[in-house]
């Protein structure tokens, strides 16, 4: 789904959330793990104080293992509960249980010395638009559990979905608008194919794409299109070699270069490339050189 968004549709969604927000303990945020930044919504931090806070690296079977687990190490150290998932692969989802309890330790306690015992805890899910959300709450949730219908203060239409005993799912995720008005974020969401093609120049989309991957992921090009001597070529050159290759051929035999585009575009989103990240965490020695410079 590609939403597109207005300060209308942002105020909106904002207040839909705090209204959400008011019945829940635990915020479960997915992220996709190939732009686990960029893939954010902004305001995620002010919306989710005071609540218990999960962040569900998804799409982690596309992205890079060893990124996967310094993400991961990164949220952790900012003080959320992290896990890896594939929302599409439930084997995937099985360690969320545990790390639900971990992560409202303080509620379930508050709650017992109250002497309020066995209330489930209540969850929703939030998250940029195609990230995965009715994907993982279809896999999480399952067909074995029951809806448990309306419940006084909560938006018409919402219902909680019965985990288990100890859980309670919001059924309708809270969609969240991305940090658009950064230029990078925009084109590593258009990368990913977070955001509308028909809407972006492809040409220059996959110009950026081989861009990235000489520099970050040398070799990987090559080795899939058999290319040859790739890394001394521009990245025009290297797209002309991929449409030789692949003979995306235009009317008249020449090169039919927004389709070899359309290819690597493909190949990359599909994880035929083999597992990309788009961005990395920024470490110590990043910032500390970074605020140097000034
Ligand atoms: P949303 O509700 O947040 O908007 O996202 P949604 O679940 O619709 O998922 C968006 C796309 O991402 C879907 O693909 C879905 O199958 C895919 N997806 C979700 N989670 C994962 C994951 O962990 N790994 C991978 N590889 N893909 C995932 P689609 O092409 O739009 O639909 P479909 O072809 O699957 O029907």
């Amino acid at each position: 789904m590609n939403i597109q968004w207005y300060p209308g549709h942002m105020t909106k969604a904002k207040r839909a959330m705090k209204e959400d927000l008011k019945l829940i303990d635990l915020v479960i945020e997915l992220v996709d793990a190939r732009v686990p930044l960029s893939s954010r919504n902004p305001d995620i931090d002010d919306l989710g104080a005071g609540k218990a806070r999960i962040v569900l690296l998804n799409k982690a079977d596309l992205a890079d293992e060893a990124l996967n687990r310094r993400w991961a190490q990164w949220f952790t150290e900012r003080g959320l509960h992290v896990v890896k998932i594939d929302a599409r692969n439930k084997g995937t989802l099985k360690q969320i249980q545990a790390v639900v309890q971990e992560a409202c330790k303080e509620k379930i306690e508050r709650d017992r010395k109250r002497g309020i015992l066995n209330r489930p805890i209540r969850a929703m899910v939030v998250g940029i638009p195609n990230v995965g959300k009715s994907t993982f709450i279809n896999s999480f949730a399952g067909k074995a559990c029951a809806k448990t219908g309306n419940k006084p203060g909560v938006t018409k239409g919402n219902q909680w979905i019965r985990l288990n005993k100890t859980l309670e799912l919001l059924d309708t995720p809270g969609i969240l608008w991305p940090k658009f008005e950064d230029q990078q974020v925009g084109l590593k969401l258009a990368l990913i194919g977070s955001i509308n093609d028909e809407i972006l120049n492809r040409d220059e989309l996959a110009l950026e794409l081989v861009s990235f991957l000489n520099r970050r992921y040398p070799g990987v090009l090559a080795e899939r299109y058999q290319l040859e001597n790739a890394g001394d070529c521009d990245t025009t050159q290297v797209l002309e070699q991929v449409a030789r290759q692949r003979s995306c051929l235009a009317k008249g035999g020449e090169l039919d270069l927004p389709k070899a585009a359309r290819l690597l575009l493909d190949d990359f989103r599909s994880g035929r490339l083999g597992r990309i990240t788009l961005e990395e965490p920024e470490t110590a020695k990043d910032k500390g050189e970074k605020d140097q410079d000034g």
